[in-house]
């Protein structure tokens, strides 16, 4: 049975060459990815900037709706098709898009390093990436063997297999599939597949390519039973992140532990959170996880 560690965890990214968090604070955050700086919005950097001055190529100014909506100031790397960025042997065109985010979520680097820990020294593994996005995450498992991405978008999909080329991974076994991910989880339980590890960051609301509706607090029950399903005993990790949600991370941990209660292995949970530079850095908690992790 596995077993639930109940004081919550914390995964900490303290940024790379790519990505860093310069400052934050009065509802906003500072970074730079790559050789471009940015302000985006950021409620929960609540205390005050270290930096009285933010010299950024543009800012994102949110719109009045609270759920999205807003625009970056004109700037001349807006106009461009990106710029390169890495982690690691993953390379990715980092790109200001209107959903404030810059095509892809350097907050998840200590996901990837976890799910890497997780399974060793495998070169044959079969992972899952559910809500793939632009795929960095399936270009850090692939490693590791085989890797279906599936996403509902077919822009991001796309985005993601130029992100693979770009890193010289576009022979690898990466199936890049654009799918509702509900309905492919349930698919493949019906298909009796396994896999070693999976891992989904599904958004608070989404569509799904046959316009399916996606709503968190309804699909995560029966998504998570089916990712269950698709995982045994000799399975290394499930990682789920989810953010933007009246949540704590508890909640979470109790539904993977139910799901996960005829396993063996451990339940965790936290926040994943992004560490300032220098001095009197503060940590920004960007999301809320629950991890099952088996060593086998
Ligand atoms: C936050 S992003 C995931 C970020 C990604 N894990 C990463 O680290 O780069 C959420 C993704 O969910 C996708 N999505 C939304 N609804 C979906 C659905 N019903 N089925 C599959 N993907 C969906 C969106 O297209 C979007 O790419």
């Amino acid at each position: 049975m596995a077993t639930l560690v109940t004081t919550p965890q914390l995964m900490v990214g303290e940024g790379w060459d790519s990505y860093r968090l310069l400052d934050s604070g009065h509802g906003r955050k500072w970074e730079s990815f790559g050789p471009h700086r940015f302000i985006r919005p950021e409620p929960q950097a609540m205390w005050s900037p270290r930096e009285d001055h933010w010299p950024a190529d543009s800012e994102f100014i949110p719109g009045s709706d609270e759920d999205g909506g807003g625009r970056w100031t004109a700037s001349p790397v807006l106009e461009g098709a990106g710029w390169p960025l890495s982690w690691d042997d993953a390379s990715f065109t980092a790109q200001p898009t209107p959903f404030r985010h810059l095509q892809f979520f350097p907050d998840m680097a200590p996901v990837w390093e976890w799910m890497r820990a997780q399974l060793g020294d495998a070169t044959e593994a079969d992972t899952l990436n559910l809500f793939g996005y632009t795929g960095v995450g399936s270009l850090a498992l692939s490693r590791h063997g085989r890797v279906t991405h599936v996403d509902a978008s077919k822009k991001s999909v796309a985005q993601a297999r130029e992100n693979a080329a770009l890193s010289g991974m576009d022979d690898r076994p990466i199936r890049w599939l654009v799918d509702d991910a509900a309905k492919f989880a349930a698919r493949e339980v019906r298909r009796e597949r396994r896999y070693d590890g999976i891992i989904l960051d599904p958004p608070k609301f989404g569509r799904g390519p046959k316009n399916e509706t996606w709503r968190l607090e309804d699909g995560l029950p029966d998504l998570l039973r089916d990712c269950r399903q698709l995982l045994d005993a000799n399975s290394r990790f499930l990682f789920l992140t989810v953010y933007a949600v009246r949540m704590s991370s508890l909640s979470l941990a109790g539904l993977v532990n139910e799901l996960f209660a005829d396993l063996p292995g451990t339940v965790e949970h936290g926040d994943l959170a992004v560490q300032e530079m220098g001095e009197g850095a503060r940590m920004l908690p960007t999301a809320i996880f629950a991890r099952w992790s088996n060593s086998g």
